[in-house]
Formats: C-alpha cells, sequence, structure tokens
C-alpha cells in the first residue's frame, strides 16, 4: 500500500458531487462578468467565512503572512514593544512581529497539546510585553481562556494565529474570536484552502476591521480614498469561489480527520516509545491539520523504515524559531524547556479527509512493527 502525506485535490472534492465541474463553470462565470478583484463574490466569502465562526467582521486578504502582519499593523502596539509568541509555529508568525518594528520574545510550549506554556508566559510578560500571539498549531486549540485570565486588566492586546485551525473550538466557541484579532491562512495545504495563496483578518472590533480593510487596499476604502499608507493584499474572486464552494462540506472534512485521528490514538496507544498528543475531546473540538506524534529515540529511523513503506511522512518543524540565525538572540531563547531539540522528536502521520480507514490502520501496523523489531515497544 502506499499512503500519501495528502491529495490536495481528492480532499478538496471530498463530499461535493462533480467538483471540478463546479469550479471550473465558477472560473467560467466570473471571467465573462470581468469579476476579479473585489465585488460580489469576496464579499460574499467573507460573511460565509464570519458566520461560519461566528464572528462579526473577515477581511480576506493575499495570505496568512499579510493577514499577520496587517493584523499587528491594525492593533497599532507601541514601536519596540514586545510581542511573545510560541517557538514552535511558521516563522510568519514571528516574521510579522518583526516586520512591524516590534521586538520577538519565544515563549515555550507544551508537550501535550503543543500550545503556549502558561507556565513560561508569565514569566515572559514584562511592562514592555504589548501583545501575545496564541497560535493553534496542528489545528489543536490553544490555552487562549488561559492566556485571556493571565493578562486580564492589562493592556495587553491577544492575536489568535488561525492558520491552521478553521473550525477548532473551546468550549463550543471557534478560535479566533477570543483574542483581540485573529487570522487565517488558506494556503492551499490547509484545512480549508484555495487554488493558490489566500488568507484573512476577523475581529469583532470595527474600528480594527475598518482598518484592515484599508491596510489591505493602499490605504483606501474606494478608489482614491487613502488615509494612510498601506499596501496590496486583496484576495480574488477566484480564490474566493473556491473557498465558498469549500467551505460548504467543511465540517464532513474535519469530522473525518478526528474519526482518523482517534484510530491513531487508540492504535499507538500501548507503544511506550511513542508520545501521542493529549488533547482535550470533552471540551473543544481539534481539526488535526495534522497529527504529530513524538518518538523517544530513533525518529529518523521510523521515519526512513515508512519511507521505504511507501508511507509519507513530514516535520513541522524540524528547528524551533529560536535555533534560526536570525532569531537566536531574541529574548526568552535561553530559557526554553520543551521546545528544546523538539524539531529532533517530532514527527507528523499522514492524515486528511481523502485517506481510508484500512491506510492509517496501515500505517499503525507498520510503526507497532518497526518498534517490535527494535524491541523497545
Ligand atoms: C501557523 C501559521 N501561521 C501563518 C502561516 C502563514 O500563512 P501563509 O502561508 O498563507 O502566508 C502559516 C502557513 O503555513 C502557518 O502555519
Amino acid at each position: 500500500m502506499n499512503v500519501s502525506f495528502t491529495n490536495l485535490i481528492k480532499a478538496s472534492a471530498y463530499k461535493e458531487k462533480n467538483f471540478k465541474k463546479k469550479i471550473i463553470k465558477g472560473f467560467s462565470d466570473l471571467i465573462s462578468n470581468n469579476q476579479f478583484i473585489g465585488g460580489i463574490q469576496v464579499q460574499k466569502f467573507e460573511k460565509e467565512f464570519s458566520k461560519y465562526i461566528k464572528i462579526k467582521n473577515c477581511i480576506t486578504v493575499g495570505n496568512g503572512t499579510d493577514a499577520l502582519e496587517i493584523a499587528l499593523e491594525a492593533l497599532d502596539l507601541p514601536k519596540k514593544s514586545e510581542v511573545i509568541l510560541p517557538v514552535n509555529t511558521w516563522i510568519s508568525t514571528a516574521e510579522a512581529v518583526t516586520r512591524n518594528n516590534l521586538k520577538v520574545v519565544f515563549c515555550d510550549i507544551n508537550l501535550t497539546d503543543y500550545g503556549i506554556n502558561l507556565n513560561d508566559l508569565k514569566n515572559k510578560i514584562s511592562k514592555n510585553t504589548s501583545a501575545i500571539i496564541a497560535v493553534h498549531l496542528y489545528g489543536y486549540p490553544s490555552d487562549v481562556k488561559g492566556i485571556k485570565k493571565l493578562i486580564r486588566g492589562s493592556k495587553i492586546k491577544i492575536l489568535e494565529d488561525c492558520a491552521q485551525a478553521h473550525g477548532t473550538q473551546v468550549s463550543k466557541k471557534h478560535v479566533g474570536t477570543f483574542g483581540d484579532i485573529s487570522t487565517f491562512s488558506f494556503f492551499p495545504g490547509k484545512n480549508l484552502g484555495a487554488f493558490g495563496d489566500a488568507g484573512a483578518v476577523v475581529t469583532n472590533n470595527k474600528v480594527l476591521a475598518k482598518r484592515c480593510m484599508r491596510l489591505r487596499n493602499h490605504g483606501a476604502l474606494k478608489k482614491y480614498d487613502h488615509k494612510f499608507v498601506g499596501r496590496n493584499s486583496r484576495l480574488d474572486s477566484l480564490q474566493c469561489f473556491v473557498l465558498s464552494t469549500k467551505i460548504k462540506t467543511y465540517n464532513a472534512k474535519i469530522q473525518r480527520r478526528n474519526v482518523l485521528a482517534k484510530i491513531y490514538l487508540k492504535e499507538l496507544k500501548n507503544i511506550n516509545s511513542l508520545y501521542l498528543p493529549i488533547l482535550d475531546f470533552k471540551n473543544n473540538y481539534n481539526t488535526f491539520h495534522q497529527f504529530v506524534i513524538r518518538v523517544k529515540n530513533r525518529r529518523n529511523e521510523l521515519m526512513r523504515f515508512l519511507n521505504k513503506e511507501k508511507i509519507d511522512t513530514m516535520i513541522h518543524y524540524p528547528y524551533m524559531l529560536g535555533d534560526l540565525k536570525f532569531y537566536k538572540n531574541c529574548k526568552g531563547v535561553k530559557t526554553l524547556k520543551n521546545s528544546k531539540n523538539l524539531g529532533k522528536k517530532i514527527l507528523s502521520l499522514p492524515i486528511s479527509e481523502e485517506h481510508s480507514v484500512s491506510e492509517i490502520k496501515y500505517v499503525c501496523k507498520k510503526i507497532k512493527i518497526f518498534f517490535e523489531k527494535k524491541k523497545v515497544i
């Protein structure tokens, strides 16, 4: 059996009959109507996504990195103030801080849900902290309620990076609705992905929403109405059409990921050499953008073994951001514990709505065989 990491077009079409035909027809209509930038289709998806996560404003932008940069800029934080973020995340989370002339402070993560570690966060908050970025990595919710409690009464802002967590919920409330402002990526490989780069900023705050709308469009809400220096980060109609089509069956997709993740959790639970994610299924809803295990020893050996068995795996991420040359002197790097060498232990197993139960069971079987052979179960 050959188990690929993902198959984007198969996953896109999951539970949607004639998916490709619908997309081609939709594109053809938009082209015939000269609908490329802005307009009804963009507004339609923005409304649909707001309704889906239950938030007042959704502002689509070019990609998830722009969304982070724009959201931080909209918060208008004091220049050179400190923004705390987890050290295990995609580089964009930190880049957006640096590009806004703010200081990156790295925080440790939990080894259960890979979210920001509240004990370390307590130590990292200082009088210079202006914001905290909670990243809902792998589609597992970060403890946003805990962060809110920790900073209650202060002026510190919360930005949620939900690039990997569309539909993830904490206590029946969607992530992205807890912070002051939040961001999403619709990169093709994301659970809800477009057919190119795409992203969005969401917020319940009207003033922040307006600022983001201007920031994405040269400081203007309509032609020649520039109020300040912005940029061009508008999402096009074609991508919005893809997203509008895909959001219809999105809940079925994340339900399917949950079914498959529970098979991994059941089948792999007795292997002592592995650490599985520890997630709160009772109160939260996880969307399993990735299914990440930690391997005590021999991670690379296991990876090579699975590869030989034609099973694709990946690492998210092979380095912590504090290991990068240009981030190694950032505040917080020297006091990290859980995330130390994490990139050498983690392994992402195949998971997506198009995988079959037998494929996931096959992956588990091969992992068990690997550890039995090594007599280290
Ligand atoms: C946690 C996180 N934040 C931000 C981004 C940036 O999104 P994009 O690739 O759409 O710019 C990503 C993308 O992988 C991500 O995983």
